[in-house]
This record gives structure tokens, sequence and C-alpha cells, in this order.
């Protein structure tokens, strides 16, 4: 297999999610040396004990602006340089926006929208100054653009995060 991430520094925010966890895998297999953040030291463990490499954990809550300042001098002492962000957190709830309760409502906003502008706010300055680094977040439901009966909050928190395009 080509090791095409060979030396790449690559942060895997929801590492311990179905989406995170495989896209640490991919990386790992193309040779990038990874950081898996979330919020569970024993999610993250497992996920990290699958994959062969160069690993490291931080566990981390990015709706929190202490724990993102935090994670940012974690980064600063693990790689000089950060070459790919992959936001794969998320909080998904289905129901009819009257079936939200205060709580569901608001980890949708503070994890899908929230989180995604803390970490953009945290790691764009220093990304900005290298050349070929990217932040990903993944969103959903085509970044809001798309909207079905159940999915309403999460399609708001959806269309917030796709302008940060708009930096
Ligand atoms: N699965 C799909 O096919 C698909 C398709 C399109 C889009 N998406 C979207 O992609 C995202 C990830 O999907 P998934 O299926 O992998 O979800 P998942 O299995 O529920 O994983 C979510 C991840 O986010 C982490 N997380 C949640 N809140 C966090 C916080 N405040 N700080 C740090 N980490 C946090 C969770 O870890 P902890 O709980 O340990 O913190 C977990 O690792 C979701 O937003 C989903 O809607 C998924």
């Amino acid at each position: 297999m080509k090791r095409s991430f060979e030396g790449k520094s690559v942060i895997v925010i929801g590492a311990s999610g179905g989406l995170g966890s495989s896209f640490a895998k991919a990386f790992a297999d193309k040779g990038a040396r990874l950081l898996l953040v979330g919020r569970n030291e024993e999610k993250l463990k497992k996920t990290a004990e699958q994959i062969t490499g160069d690993i490291t954990t931080a566990v981390f809550d990015i709706t929190d602006l202490q724990s993102i300042k935090e994670l940012k001098n974690i980064v600063k002492r693990w790689s000089a340089h950060i070459d790919i962000v992959v936001n794969a957190s998320g909080y998904d709830v289905r129901k009819s926006l009257a079936e939200h309760s205060y709580e569901e409502a608001k980890n949708t906003l503070d994890i899908n929208l929230l989180g995604a502008i803390l970490i953009t706010k945290a790691f764009l300055p220093h990304m900005r100054e290298q050349k070929g680094s990217t932040i990903v977040h993944i969103g959903g439901f085509a970044d809001g653009r798309l909207a079905f009966p159940y999915y309403s909050v999460d399609a708001a928190s959806r269309a917030g995060c796709s302008h940060l395009l708009k930096l």
C-alpha cells in the first residue's frame, strides 16, 4: 500500500466514532502520525489499540473553551506542523422540533456548530501560515441544504457549519 501520508501530522476529532475511527485507521495505514481526540478516554484507547502506527490520544471537549485552549497546548507540543485536522465529531437527534428538549437542541448546536467554530478559530491562524494544511468538518445533510421532518435542528446546525467556509 502506498504510504502517501508518511510524516504527515493528522488530528482526528471524534476519533472514537464510526467515521472518525475509520478515518484514523485509513490515515495510519497511509503512514500519518495521529492525534486522536474525543471526550471518552476508554473509547479513544479502544480505537488506538486497533490502529498500528504513531498514535497519541487526547481527551478534550470541543464545546468547552478551556478544553480547546488545553488542546492547542497539547498540539503545540505534539507537532510543530499540523497537516490536517478532521472534525468527525457530531451529535444527531431524530425528532420533531417540538419534541426536542432544551438539552438536545443545545447539544446539537454546541457540538455540530460551536465546536466547529472553536476548532477553526483554534487551528486556522497557525495552519494558514503553513502550505497545504487543511481543516475538514464532516458535517451532514448536504451542509443543511436538505431538511427533512425530524431533522430540522440538526440541519440548522449543519447549515451554520457550512458558512465557516466563508471565513
Ligand atoms: N455515519 C455516517 O454515515 C455519516 C454520514 C454523514 C455525516 N455524518 C456525520 O458525521 C459525524 C460523525 O458521525 P459518526 O457516525 O461517526 O458519529 P458517532 O459514531 O456518534 O461519533 C461521534 C464522535 O464525536 C465525538 N464527540 C461528540 N461530542 C464531542 C465533543 N463535545 N468533543 C469531542 N468529541 C466529541 C464522540 O466521542 P465522545 O462521545 O467520546 O466524545 C465520537 O467520537 C456526525 O455529525 C454525523 O451526523 C455521519
